[in-house]
C-alpha cells in the first residue's frame, strides 16, 4: 500500500520524475498525493486529495506547482492510502518534524504509535497520521546528538510493523536516506540520478543503468551517483523494542488487462510443454534440487517424495489456489488451501515431507509474507507461483513459477488470475505425470491449453452483450454468484470482482448448497449469476435453477453453445462462452465475469481503476 518514490540528480529534472513516477505508482493508494522538493537550497511542499478532487491523477498534481519546469535536484513523492487519520491534504505526505528540518514519505503502519509519541517527549501535531510521529523521532534523535544516518536507525529500530521510509534532511538536500523494515523498495541508477521506488512500474520511463532492491534490514544513503546499504539494525535499540505500463487505447488499466488475457495466457505456457512426453518443464522448480532438505537429488525425485502440496494466498489468488487444490486432487494429489491471514491462528496441521506453495500477483503482500517467514521457521519446503520478479516472496521462496502476465496495473486483478490457472495447470499436469496421469491424458491436455488463448479470444468478443446486462441489472442491490465444482471458483472470482469494483453486495455459493438456507433470500429483486456450463454436474446444476426460479429468482446463466436451446426458455438471460475440459472452464468462464463487474463500476460511474478502500498492494497485515 501506498507509492513512494525519490529522485536526486544533478541534471535538475527531479520535479518532472517524481511526477511520473507518482502516475505509475497510482494502483498503491490514491487517497491523496503529495511532492517535496528541494530549489535552490528551499523546500516546498505540493499535495492534493480526491477531497478537493476525485479521481485526480499526478498530473493535477504536477498543476498546483508553480514553476513546474524550474529545475531542481531533490524530490520525493508520495500516493497515500489511508490508514492513520482521513483523506485530507493535511495527512497526504510528505510530513515534517516540528522544526522543518526533515521531510519524510512512509509506507506502512506504525504498531507502536502509543510508544514512539512517548518517546519523541513534548511535540506539536498537525496532521493526525503515524508518519508525522516517524519523522519527529527522527528529528528527537537528531537533535539528541545521533547523525543523521544514525537517527533514521533508531527510529526504524524503535518503530513496530512492516514499515519503508524515505527522509531528506532541508539543509543537506544532497542526499536522502531510505530504511526499510519489511516493505518493498527498488533503487535503480541512470546516468546522473538516482531513483527510488517502491514497485518497479515507474522503472521503464527511466534510463536505468543499474538497480537493486533494498533489503528489509537496510538503509541507503542515496546520492545522484548512487547509494551506498548499510544494515539498519541496532541490537540495543531493536531489542527495546513503457507501454506495457500504459493504458494505450483503453480508458482504464482493468479493460486493457483483462482483453490482453490471450496473450498472457498464452505466455504462461509457451516453451513449458513436452508434448512427447505429455507433461511440463518448469525450469524455475528446478533449483529445489539445489536447497535444504531436499538437497543432493534429482530434481524430479525429490519433487516426486513431497507429501502434500498446501496453496496459500489472499483475495483472487486465494481463488487461484482454491484451483489448485481442486485440480490437485482431481489427478490424485493431495492438496490443501490456506488464507493466509488465517493461517497463523489456525493450526494448520502438516508434515515435515510438505511443501507449500504461494502465490501472489505482486509478491510483497505481508499476509502471504507472514505464512513465508512462518513456514521458514518451520523448514519445509515453499514454493511460489508469482508474477513479480524481485519481489520479496520472488526473492525468498526456494524456487518458483512465474506466471509471466508482466506488470498488472489494475486494482482487481485480472490476467494475473487466468496466468495463475495456466501455470496451476502446468504444476499439475507435471506432477500427476510423474504419478499416475497416462501420457494420453497429459498430451491432451496439453493440447487443449494451447487452444484456450483463441477461445480467450471468443469470450472477449461478448463485450457489447454484457455490457447490455450489466445495464439491466443496474437497479439490483444484491446478487448471488453460483456455481459447481471447478466453476464455483468462477462462482467466487466473479463475485469478488463485482463487489470489488461495482460496490453491490454480492455472495458467491456452491449451487447445491442453495437448499440448505441461501435460497431463503431469493425473490424478484435477488437475481442468481449461475455458471452452468455442459459438464457431468449440467442436469444437477439445472435442478438447482429450476428451484430459483421457482422461487421468483431472475437468472443469468452462463453457459456453453451446447446448451444454448435448453436453457433459453428457463433463464432471463444467457451468457455463452467456448466449451473446453470440465476442469479449464474456470480459465473461460471467469472471463465474462471480469467484463460484467468492469461494465457494471462503468454504468455506476465508478472508476475501476481506482475502488474505494483499496490498493494494489497489501503491505499490511
Ligand atoms: C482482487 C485482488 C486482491 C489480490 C490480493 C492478493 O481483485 O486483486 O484480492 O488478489 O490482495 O494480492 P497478491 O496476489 O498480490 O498477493
Amino acid at each position: 500500500m501506498c507509492g513512494i518514490c525519490g529522485y536526486i540528480g544533478v541534471n535538475g529534472a527531479a520535479t518532472k520524475s517524481v511526477i511520473e513516477a507518482l502516475h505509475d505508482l497510482e494502483h498503491r493508494g490514491y487517497d491523496s498525493a503529495g511532492l517535496s522538493r528541494v530549489c535552490e537550497g528551499k523546500v516546498e511542499t505540493y499535495k492534493i486529495s480526491i477531497e478537493e478532487k476525485p479521481d485526480f491523477t499526478a498530473s493535477d498534481l504536477a498543476d498546483t506547482i508553480p514553476d513546474f519546469h524550474k529545475p531542481c535536484k531533490m524530490a520525493l513523492g508520495h500516493n497515500r492510502w489511508r490508514t492513520f487519520g482521513g483523506i485530507n491534504k493535511i495527512n497526504t505526505h510528505p510530513h515534517y518534524d516540528n522544526d522543518r528540518l526533515f521531510y519524510l514519505v512512509h509506507n506502512g503502519n506504525v504498531e507502536n504509535l502509543k510508544d514512539v509519541e512517548k518517546e519523541i517527549g513534548i511535540w506539536k501535531r498537525y496532521s493526525e497520521t503515524d508518519t508525522e510521529a516517524i519523522v519527529n523521532l527522527i528529528a528527537k534523535y537528531y537533535k539528541q546528538g545521533s547523525s543523521f544516518s544514525e537517527a533514521v536507525k533508531r527510529t526504524i529500530n524503535f518503530i513496530d510493523g512492516a514499515n519503508v521510509i524515505v527522509v531528506f534532511k532541508a539543509d543537506e538536500p544532497e542526499y536522502f536516506i531510505s530504511a526499510n523494515k519489511g516493505g518493498p523498495i527498488i533503487l535503480a541508477k541512470g546516468k546522473d540520478f538516482s531513483l527510488l521506488v517502491s514497485d518497479p512500474a515507474p522503472l521503464e520511463k527511466f534510463n536505468i543503468t543499474s538497480k537493486a532492491p533494498l533489503e528489509s534490514g537496510n538503509i541507503a544513503v542515496v546520492d545522484a551517483s548512487g547509494w551506498k546499504v548499510e544494515s539498519s539494525r541496532n541490537d540495543n535499540e531493536s531489542k527495546k523494542r513503457k507501454k506495457k505500463n500504459s493504458k494505450n487505447n483503453y480508458k482504464h488499466f482493468m479493460l486493457k488487462e483483462i482483453m490482453e488475457q490471450a496473450e498472457t495466457f498464452a505466455n504462461a505456457f509457451r516453451g513449458r510443454l513436452i508434448h512427447e512426453a505429455g507433461t511440463a518443464k518448469l525450469g524455475g522448480l528446478e533449483s529445489l534440487s539445489a536447497v535444504k532438505n531436499v538437497s543432493g537429488m534429482n530434481f524430479s525425485r525429490e519433487i516426486r517424495r513431497i507429501n502434500r502440496f498446501h496453496f496459500v494466498a489472499c483475495g483472487t489468488a486465494y481463488n487461484a489456489g482454491l484451483y489448485a487444490k481442486l485440480l490437485l486432487n482431481r489427478f490424485g494429489i493431495q492438496a490443501e488451501v490456506h488464507i493466509a491471514n488465517e493461517f497463523c491462528y489456525s493450526h494448520p496441521v502438516f508434515d515435515p515431507r510438505d511443501a507449500f506453495i504461494l502465490i501472489s500477483q505482486s509478491g510483497e503482500t505481508a499476509d502471504t509474507i507472514e505464512v513465508m517467514n512462518e513456514i521458514k521457521i518451520k523448514g519445509n519446503v515453499y514454493l511460489g507461483i508469482l508474477n513479480v520478479p524481485d519481489s520479496r516472496i520472488w526473492r525468498e521462496t526456494d524456487a518458483g513459477i512465474g506466471i509471466r502476465a508482466g506488470t498488472e496495473r489494475g486494482v482487481a486483478s485480472t490476467k494475473a488470475f487466468t496466468s495463475q490457472l495456466a501455470c496451476i495447470v502446468l504444476l499439475a499436469v507435471f506432477l500427476a505425470r510423474q504419478r499416475n496421469m497416462t501420457i494420453d491424458t497429459g498430451q491432451k491436455i496439453l493440447f487443449e491449453l494451447e487452444k484456450l488463448p483463441t477461445k480467450i479470444e471468443e469470450s472477449l468478443k461478448s463485450t457489447r452483450k454484457i455490457s447490455a446486462i450489466a445495464r439491466k441489472y443496474l437497479e439490483y442491490d444484491n446478487f448471488y454468484f453460483l456455481g459447481r465444482y471447478f466453476n464455483l471458483i468462477t462462482a467466487m472470482e466473479g463475485s469478488l470482482k463485482f463487489k470489488e469494483i461495482s460496490y453491490k453486495h454480492s455472495e458467491a455459493y456452491p449451487l447445491g448448497e442453495m437448499k440448505h438456507g441461501p435460497l431463503a433470500l431469493i425473490d424478484q429483486n435477488f437475481p442468481s449469476f449461475v455458471i452452468i456450463p455442459d459438464d457431468s454436474v449440467f442436469n444437477k446444476s439445472l435442478v438447482n435453477v429450476y428451484e430459483i426460479k421457482g422461487r421468483e429468482g431472475k437468472v443469468i446463466a452462463l453457459t456453453n453453445k451446447s446448451k444454448e436451446k435448453e436453457l433459453k426458455k428457463q433463464v432471463d438471460d444467457l451468457i455463452i462462452f467456448p466449451e473446453t475440459l470440465d476442469f479449464l472452464s474456470p480459465i473461460l468462464s471467469v472471463v465474462p465475469l471480469q467484463l460484467l463487474a468492469y461494465y457494471t463500476s462503468i454504468a455506476k460511474g465508478i472508476n475501476p481503476d481506482k475502488p474505494r478502500n483499496l490498493a494494489k498492494t497489501v503491505t499490511v497485515s
